[in-house]
């Protein structure tokens, strides 16, 4: 059973584009939800009993809990001029916690991520500042710097890129970063993951970006190619679960916002798919 504070969560299910018309199944922190699709109308259930769900940044959202917010505010969203990039869900055999933990960390581009978002010898993951914002209740890192090789589609160039994380809610991040075609703005990169599972989920990426030129399955493409070489580590990691016990974390891991996100987590006593909560299948 999931704890109060994951179930009181508003979670991504799909982007509005991939859900059929019709019935259609899904889940949610072990809970299979069936989706009723009329044109633009949604019912979700779970076990006979109505869910509450609503629409936001292109996607189906639902609560099994009673969320005191809804969803997170991004004001890049309402830009006129910005390309909406929706890059569908992808499965990972991975507590979500640890996908949000992945994304934070800069230490892993250029083994991972080699030739695109990282390569050798720039390494060295520079000073960056990182907090808890008790006014707004999010993690952000901020003067986060890395040599790009390929930062975006549109980079044709490497470039120094500047980034800024912002963890909104437990499994809600996003990270702005220098927008190649125009650098007095950030390109948006959001990851709502969707907990299917303690040690299973789907993250859905949607992108909100400057970028005229660009095709959009192109763009959808880029994104995967970076997502995938995340999965192969993600699913690799043991425990599948997100340790919250410091013992159990590795120093390269521990950097800065890892252990901020960590710490936040245990303060909400956020446990779903940490080695704290239930285990998985
Ligand atoms: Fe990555």
């Amino acid at each position: 059973m999931a704890d109060k504070a994951a179930l009181n969560q508003w979670y991504c299910l799909d982007p509005l584009d991939v859900i059929p018309q019709g019935s259609s199944q899904n889940m949610l922190l072990g809970q299979s939800l069936d989706i009723q699709r009329t044109s633009q109308n949604f019912a979700v259930h779970a076990n006979g009993q109505p869910v509450q769900h609503m629409l936001g940044f292109g996607h189906l959202w639902a609560t099994l809990g009673r969320p005191d917010t809804g969803l997170p505010a991004i004001a890049e969203a309402d830009e006129p001029d910005r390309r909406h990039v929706a890059c569908g869900g992808v499965t990972v055999r991975a507590s979500g916690l640890r996908i949000v933990e992945n994304f934070l960390d800069m230490a892993h581009f250029p083994f991972v991520h080699t030739d695109i978002l990282g390569s050798e010898p720039h390494t060295e993951v520079l000073h960056y500042a990182c907090e808890i914002r008790r006014d707004v209740d999010e993690v952000w890192a901020t003067d986060c710097k890395f040599v790009q090789p390929k930062a975006a589609l549109s980079a044709t160039d490497a470039i120094d890129t500047r980034y800024m994380y912002r963890v909104a809610r437990p499994l809600v991040v996003m990270l702005y970063k220098t927008c190649p075609s125009d650098p007095d703005r950030w390109d948006v990169i959001c990851l709502f993951v969707q907990p299917m599972a303690p040690d299973l989920c789907r993250a859905h990426a949607m992108m909100f970006l400057i970028d005229n030129a660009s095709h959009q399955r192109d763009l959808i493409g880029f994104q995967q190619v970076i997502f995938l070489q995340d999965r192969i580590i993600l699913e690799n990691q043991r425990p599948r679960l997100l340790p919250l016990e410091p013992r159990l974390e590795t120093p390269t891991r521990a950097d800065a916002s890892s252990i901020a996100y960590r710490r936040w987590l245990k303060e909400k006593g956020f446990v779903y798919g940490t080695t704290l909560g239930p285990t998985g299948a």
